[in-house]
């Protein structure tokens, strides 16, 4: 099959020819349509995950996949072959990851595909859509909560707003101005982030957010201490350390019951994914190149060009 493989940190991800993957009892062999482009790939392939990642090379890249089910494992009872499925196919061992025509997925990473999204949306569901769920759960976020959601135009932002508004929720989001409309239409109000956010966020809600998601770090970091009441409801995908300052920290899992969520929430229109750039799988240097720009509004999708 082909994959886009690095054979050592720092190299360019090139399309190679690789052996088939094999499936284990518990995993599903899955054709791929699309995988979508998250930050972390790019960060495992420079080795920024080394520490928390048992890498092998050569590395076939990418976590988030989308595509049908060709062969099942003798255990898994959850699928058929046929099915359309999406999963977030991040395992401890990173060999065998997304970009590639075929990937073998255990099932816990799995959900059906929501019937309303393509499958360029749907590749970009897993990865962004679980964080932001575990996230809002990490801070117990309901119907009475003001949320402010940094970052709120990337792919992680993107969903968190969706999900916090169909929760009920006040959602205030920060990003540049050109993004302002597209929060507006995901159901936040949008702030600029920079010098002065804070006082822009106050003036919207006087008395400070009930929740603050930080998925940028630094300046966002501080400025969501300062505006929430309780520093346990500041919640960081980027930074371990917000621990000290009472606020959590969360590393997204792999979880099957919740991407079944998010595809009921997409399914009941209260939820959508926006592919800014569809890109065939072999320009996923150029995808990288766009990604770590840090400014993509929604999702970056690569195709497999024969599916
Ligand atoms: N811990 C975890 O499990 C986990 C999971 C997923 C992601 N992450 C990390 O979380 C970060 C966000 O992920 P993502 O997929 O959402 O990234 P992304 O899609 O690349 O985010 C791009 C967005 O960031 C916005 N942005 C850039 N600088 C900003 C700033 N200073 N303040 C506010 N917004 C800013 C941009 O908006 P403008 O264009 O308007 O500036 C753009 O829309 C990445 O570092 C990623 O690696 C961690």
């Amino acid at each position: 099959m082909k994959a886009v493989t690095i054979n050592a940190y720092g190299e360019t991800p090139r399309l190679s020819e690789r052996p088939d993957p094999k499936v284990g009892p518990d995993s599903v062999l899955v054709r791929t349509k699309a995988v979508s482009v998250n930050p972390v790939d790019w960060k495992v392939a420079d080795g920024k995950l080394d520490a928390v990642l048992n890498v092998h090379f050569p590395l076939i890249l990418g976590w988030d996949v989308a595509g049908v089910v060709e062969r099942v494992g003798p255990a898994v009872t959850e699928f058929r072959p046929g099915d359309e499925v999406i999963g977030y196919n991040r395992q401890d061992v990173a060999e065998f990851g997304s970009y590639a025509e075929l990937v073998a997925a255990p099932v816990r990473t799995l959900a059906r595909r929501p019937a309303s999204l393509s499958w360029q949306q749907a590749a970009g569901l897993p990865l962004a859509g679980l964080t932001a769920t575990q996230a809002l759960r990490a801070a117990a976020v309901s119907t009475d909560d003001t949320v402010l959601v940094n970052a709120a135009a990337g792919g992680v932002g993107s969903l968190a707003v969706q999900i916090a508004v169909a929760r009920g929720a006040r959602v205030i989001g920060t990003a540049s101005s050109r993004n302002h409309d597209y929060l507006r239409s995901l159901g936040a109000e949008p702030v600029s982030y920079g010098e002065g956010l804070v006082d822009r966020v106050r003036e919207l809600v006087p008395g400070g957010v009930d929740v603050a998601l930080d998925l940028v770090g630094g300046a966002a970091t501080a400025a969501s201490l300062e505006l929430v009441r309780y520093p346990s409801r500041v919640v960081s995908i980027i930074d371990p350390g917000i621990a000290e300052s009472g606020g959590r920290y969360v590393f997204v899992r792999p979880d099957a019951s919740d991407l079944t969520d998010l595809g009921e929430l997409a399914d009941a229109g209260k939820l959508t994914v926006n592919v800014q750039q569809v890109l065939p799988l072999e320009e996923t240097d150029q995808a990288f190149r766009m990604s770590r720009e840090g400014r993509t509004r929604g999702k970056i999708v690569l195709v497999v060009p024969s599916a």
